[in-house]
Order: C-alpha cells, then sequence, then structure tokens
C-alpha cells in the first residue's frame, strides 16, 4: 500500500485584497475587490498533494470556529485524514492578511492563532501517523520545537523530512541536521545565509552552507527562473515554464505539495528523482500562478496532465 505524505503545519483562512500596488509604510489605499479563501502553507501543500494523487494525513490546529469548520469539511470532502488536527478552545483558527497587485506579487501578513499550539504532545498524539508515512514536510508556520520533536520520530523511523523554511526565520541547527531536503525561496535562504543566490555560483555557495550544516539536498525556488537542486557535488537547475502570473500566493506551496506527491511514489529519494520531481512541481506551480487565491488555484491531476498535452 502507498505510504502517506504526513503534513505537519499551518492552516489559515486567507482575507485576499487586489490592489492596484503594495501599500507603502503608512500610507492608506483603497482595495479593488475582497476575498476569503482557505490558505495557510501547511493546508495548501496537503491539499495540492492530495489533488495530484498522493495520501494525505495533517497533523495540525484550528480554533473552535467558523473558520476552523470550514476548512476542516473542506479537507475531508478532499479525502484528506484529518484524525490528528485538533481543535483549540482558547485560540482562534489562523488567518493571513494577503494583499496582491496588478503584477500578481503579494505581501502577506499572517496571525497564526491556534497553529502555534500544536506542541510536544500533539506530536508524541501523532507519533504512528508519523511513523508509517514515506514523507514528512513541515514549514515555519507552526511552532519550532513541535517540528524538531516530529522530525526526530521521522528520522528514528526511516522517514524522509522536508522542511519549508517559510515565513523566512533562522533554523537552529539540531532542526538542519535532522532535515533531508530543505526547501528555502530566494528570500527564505538569503534569511538562512546572507547570500543572494542570483548565479549558479551564489546558489552552490549557500547550499553548500546550508548541507554543511546538516541539510542531505538543498532546493531553492527561484520564482520565474524556475528552482535549483544541490546535494553536495552536484547542482542543477530547472527552468520554470513561462506562462503569465495574476497571482504567485500558493506557488511555493504547490511545488512542495507536487515534489511530494512524485517523491511518495519513488523507492529511493536520490538527486535524480528529486529533479525529476521538480520538473513536475514546476508544472504544477506554473499552474498555479495563472489563477487566483490559494487553495482555489491548487489543480487536480488532470488538469495538470491536460497541460502538459498542450505543451
Ligand atoms: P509564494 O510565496 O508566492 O507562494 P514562493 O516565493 O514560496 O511563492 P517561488 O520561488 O516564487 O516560491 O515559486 C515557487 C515555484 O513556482 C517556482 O519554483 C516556479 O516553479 C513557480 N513559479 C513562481 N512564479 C512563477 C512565474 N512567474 N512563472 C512561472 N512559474 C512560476
Ligand atoms: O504560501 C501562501 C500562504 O501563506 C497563504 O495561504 C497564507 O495563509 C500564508 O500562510
Amino acid at each position: 500500500m502507498q505510504k502517506n505524505v504526513c503534513i505537519l503545519g499551518s492552516i489559515n483562512m486567507d482575507l485576499v485584497l487586489r490592489v492596484n500596488r503594495l501599500v507603502k509604510p503608512g500610507e492608506t489605499i483603497l482595495s479593488k475587490n475582497f476575498k476569503k479563501v482557505s490558505g495557510g502553507k501547511g493546508a495548501n501543500q496537503a491539499v495540492a498533494a492530495k489533488r495530484l494523487g498522493a495520501n494525505v494525513s495533517f497533523i495540525g490546529m484550528v480554533g473552535a470556529d467558523d473558520n476552523g469548520f470550514e476548512i476542516v469539511k473542506a479537507f475531508k470532502e478532499d479525502k484528506i485524514d484529518v484524525s490528528h488536527i485538533k481543535v483549540s478552545n482558547n485560540d482562534p483558527t489562523g488567518m493571513a492578511i494577503i494583499t496582491v497587485d496588478d503584477d500578481g506579487r503579494n505581501s502577506i501578513v499572517v496571525v497564526p492563532g491556534a497553529n502555534m499550539k500544536i506542541d510536544n504532545t500533539s506530536i508524541e498524539e501523532s507519533k504512528d501517523v508519523i511513523k508509517d508515512s514515506k514523507l514528512l514536510i513541515a514549514q515555519f508556520e507552526t511552532s519550532i520545537e513541535a517540528t524538531i520533536k516530529a522530525f526526530k520520530i521521522a528520522k528514528e523511523n526511516g522517514v524522509i523530512t522536508i522542511l519549508n523554511p517559510a515565513p523566512a526565520r533562522n533554523i537552529p541547527e539540531e532542526l538542519l541536521k535532522l532535515t533531508d531536503i530543505i526547501a528555502p525561496n530566494e528570500t527564505e535562504v538569503f534569511e538562512l545565509t546572507d547570500i543572494k543566490v542570483d548565479d549558479t555560483d551564489k546558489i552552490r555557495e549557500a547550499a553548500d552552507k546550508l548541507i554543511e550544516k546538516g541539510a542531505k539536498f538543498v532546493i531553492i525556488t527561484l520564482g520565474e527562473r524556475g528552482a535549483a537542486l544541490a546535494d553536495k557535488e552536484k547542482i542543477t537547475i530547472v527552468p520554470a515554464y513561462k506562462v503569465k502570473a495574476v497571482d504567485t500566493t500558493a506557488a511555493g506551496d504547490s511545488f512542495i505539495g507536487a515534489l511530494a506527491t512524485k517523491l511518495q511514489n519513488k523507492k529511493e529519494v536520490c538527486f535524480e528523482n528529486i529533479e525529476e520531481a521538480i520538473k513536475f512541481a514546476n508544472k504544477v506551480s506554473s499552474i498555479v500562478v495563472q489563477k487566483q487565491g490559494a487553495q482555489p488555484s491548487l489543480p487536480y491531476l488532470d488538469e495538470v496532465l491536460k497541460a502538459y498535452k498542450e505543451e
């Protein structure tokens, strides 16, 4: 039987404002349009993977409110295993205020709420679901302490760990040592290494810093440039598809979900298989950036296969 992709992560309700341009400090501007859509980095990654054909289980927490109930209901409809999503009586479901400009660029403020309350006890209670998975994925919208605990369980049981260090922040070395694949974007890799990844030499330098600290593989997503993959010896850049982006929200999340879906079916997680998975992830994300919103823009496998045929 296919082993699960397990995601430890955030669940947010996204309040999305379309604006002509992103707001400057001290400025007030008018929005052209407002929408409430399901989001959260962890949730987006889970929905992306499920829609592409993975078996997905989720470790998370929502508040006892309409937003939380609505998102968990949608998860169930998408056939994601929700038995490890807890409900907090003291904290609201996470929320994100997202502004998207006419060029499809966004700025996001996250209110973590219940997401940050997933603690070591919750992880201990979810031990079996981690142990039985092929891959465990985490981001930084939940507590680092709980992520370390979950990654320890994963590594003790031969489960591949993927860390998407978003939003940007420093990573304790203890966590990097437990990480098989680290997948930051350009901003996050700068936060982690102080290196602007403008060319292949810089990407190599940044990847070396993360590998020296314990990561086995480094994937750096480079927006419209595609994504770079490096291990100790090799490096490659897989170019992105040329498309007109209208909203890049969840580009990175769909990339991670797609990557995990491809790797779930591979016997071995090696450089060549990751490279192949990145090609698929670039395709999926290129569909996502052409649509608005987080989860509404995540494609089902049929749509991706159709897009390949139209190349
Ligand atoms: P976001 O925070 O906007 O969700 P991110 O910053 O985490 O995204 P990016 O590096 O911007 O991640 O994008 C992830 C992947 O999405 C890229 O590696 C690429 O495959 C695809 N992508 C992003 N922007 C574009 C674009 N303009 N055209 C084509 N593909 C894109
Ligand atoms: O990566 C996009 C996501 O970041 C949004 O859905 C928002 O909830 C924030 O977590």
